[in-house]
This record gives C-alpha cells, structure tokens and sequence, in this order.
C-alpha cells in the first residue's frame, strides 16, 4: 500500500479546514485494526452521519448444499445468470469464515450506492469494463483487472455494456500484497510478480455537491441494510492516506519460471487470513530438457484448492470451459488428467489464464452450486 492523496486538504490534520463561505469542512477518519493499521482521512462537504432515512434492512441468508460429499467438484458458472440488478446478480457458490466466492453477471450499471462493511471485495473483471466511482475518486476497470475494494468503501460500478461477468473474492480480512514480497518499509521488492506501478490509484476526485435522495446499500455479514442520505455519498473535497480502492491487471503480472516445475506459491498476488490468491498467466514452460511442464499429482493435506478458468487452454484438465471453477478438497489428491502429461512434454509455453484460491479451512458449498456441479468431474481422471 502507498500514501495516496486526492483534492484539497488542510495544511495539518484535525485543524480548522474552512469553506469559502467560512463554515467548516467537516473530517471524516477511515481507520483499520482500531487505530493500530492503515487509515485515511476524508473531508467532506457536509457531516457524513447524517442519515436521512433507514429503510428495510434484509437477510440475505442463502440455503446451504446440504448433500454435498467430500469430492472433487467442477462448476460449469458459464451458466450462472444475468441481472440487471448489481447486488442481485451475484451468486454465492463456496464460503467459508474467511472468504465467500460468487459469480456476477450484471447487465446494468448501479442506481444505488453500496459498501461491505465487513469484507474486502477483489473482483476479477473476466469480461467487461467502466468506471468505478468511491468516495477516494475514480477508477477505470477492464477485462482482467482485478479491483481491489476494501471494506467500508462506498461505491458505484458503472458499466459499458451490459456484458460484465465478475469472480467476486470476498474476505472476512484485508487484502494485501503477500508479505515476502515487501520490504521492511511496505515496497514491493524486486523479485516481486509486480510493483507498485502495476497497481492503479484513483486517479480523479469528483467533489458531488448535490442534494437529493441516495440510498446506500450496507452489507454487514447476512444483513443488508438500507440507509438513505439527502446528501451525494462523494460529497469529499480531498483525501490522503493508505486506505482506498485500487485495480492490477492479470496481464501486469509478470511470471517466475524456472528449469523445472515452480511450485503455486511464485504465482500468488494477494494474500488475506487463512488464504492465498493466485494467478496463472502466460509463461514459457521449464527449461530442463528433461523437464515435465505439466504439474505433479497432489495432496494439499492443509488447503482446499480452487481455481477459477479464464481463459487459453488449460494444459492439465480436460472438459474445461471459461468460467469452469474446480474445488479439490484438502486429503483428496488431483493432478494432471491421463495423457496431459506426455502431451506436455517438449512444450515451450502455455498460454492460459486462471485465478487460483487456496484456503487453509474447509470451504462449504451453496445450495447454487448444485446447478453449475459436474457430477462426474471426481471420476474424470478414470477414463
Ligand atoms: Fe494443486
């Protein structure tokens, strides 16, 4: 994360910032971990407390897949549905305490405002670009961009077409860059996948002046409360600080090969609590000559191991599609399907895409998992 400031603020914090007009701007302080992690500062127009109206506060409760074996699963979420509606359009497939992973196909850009208050949102943007608009300014997205939306962020997803489909990563903890990778003061080092360069700050700060009706929808655990303002959400005239919402682009990560297989972890971009996340770009295969690009068989004893397909051919599985996401669980070994391997061999490069979760607790399925389940995924290794 990197000291970011947007618009007009005060020489000194917690001092007297007036208006033309000589009244005050009034301070808003965003802080993580109580007051111990990172924070920004926010000035805004008017008291961002004031609260015009609280309407229905709805659970958002889902049924749970209840026959769901200890297997290998393979979900089909080409199919998962559209809808015009942003929050609607989000299907809850796996979860844990730490993390919820959805599919979203919305057709429509946002009529409402929305915050999580308890989880970071990373959204990878497998298909579909617009603008982003938060309170810490504007942030262009597009196809492989993952957006990186930290808890209590107030938003609006603006959208260019009514194709969007998005991998929605929710964690219960802060997403960050993976530790081994940061120096003693935060900066990404030199053998790191990206840098900070790769990773795009708000660019523009829209003060709205403007009185009316805004609803802001707020997401806390199963709760989704209703609150309206007769004030603009983005009513702030600067910001500075380490706390704001940020994009990297899939295609910015540069891989790390060797001459012979490379474990997962030199494919991680971000890691939270009890997760890491992974992605699988492009990259020429290993080098030895007597090298075996495809991956050993294994046995992740301490994670469940999903991976979201994107795009290219993906050389170990078979019965693959876009938008294909498998879960292999912790104790049960996967691997490379029959003859991926020797086909494999001699192969210079790969060219695909894929987002890769590792967890360290048991993820559980949604009852909307079910729809999307191949069945015979477990025994596809058999034929
Ligand atoms: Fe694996």
């Amino acid at each position: 994360m990197l000291y970011h400031s947007l618009g007009t603020i005060p020489h000194k914090r917690h001092t007297q910032f007036r208006k033309a007009d000589g009244s005050l701007y009034r301070e808003e302080l965003v802080s993580t971990k109580g007051f111990a992690g990172i924070y920004s500062t926010v000035y805004h127009l008017d008291l961002p407390t004031k609260v015009h109206q609280i309407g229905e506060t709805k659970s958002l409760e889902f049924p749970v897949w209840n026959n769901d074996q200890l297997r290998h699963h393979h979900l089909r979420l080409n199919a998962a549905p559209r809808d015009a509606n942003y929050l609607a359009s989000r299907t809850p497939v796996l979860f844990n305490h730490d993390v919820m992973l959805s599919a979203a196909r919305p057709t429509d850009s946002m009529t409402y405002f929305y915050r999580n208050a308890a989880a970071d949102e990373l959204i990878f943007v497998h298909e579909g670009s617009g603008i982003l608009e938060t309170l810490f300014g504007t942030l262009a997205f597009k196809q492989g961009d993952y957006v990186l939306i930290p808890r209590g962020t107030t938003h609006q997803f603006r959208f260019s077409s009514s194709e969007n489909r998005l991998f929605i990563i929710e964690t219960s903890s802060p997403v960050q860059t993976p530790k081994r990778y940061r120096n003693e003061f935060g900066q990404l080092l030199e053998h790191a996948p990206y840098c900070e360069r790769d990773l795009k700050r708000p660019t523009e700060l829209q003060t709205r002046d403007e009185t009316g009706e805004f609803e802001v929808k707020v997401k806390k655990g199963n709760l989704l409360a209703s609150y309206c303002y007769s004030r603009h959400p983005f009513d702030a005239v600067g910001w500075d600080g380490y706390f704001y919402p940020m994009t990297l682009s899939i295609y910015d990560f540069e891989p790390i090969t060797g001459r012979i297989h490379q474990p997962p972890p030199v494919h991680q971009v971000f890691e939270a609590e009890n997760l890491v996340i992974c992605n699988f770009v492009p990259r020429l295969f290993d080098y030895h000559p007597d090298a075996i690009p495809a991956p050993y068989n294994h046995s992740n004893i301490d994670s469940d191991e999903v991976l979201y397909y994107v795009d290219g051919n993906f050389m170990s599985r078979k019965g693959i599609e876009s938008a294909s996401l498998t879960l292999h669980p912790g104790g049960i070994p996967h691997g490379p399907h029959p003859g991926t391997t020797e086909k494999s061999l001699g192969v210079k490069e790969t060219k695909e895409y894929a987002v890769m979760i590792d967890t360290f607790r048991p993820l559980h399925l949604t009852a909307h998992a079910e729809q999307f389940d191949d069945a015979l995924y477990p025994m596809s290794w058999s034929v």
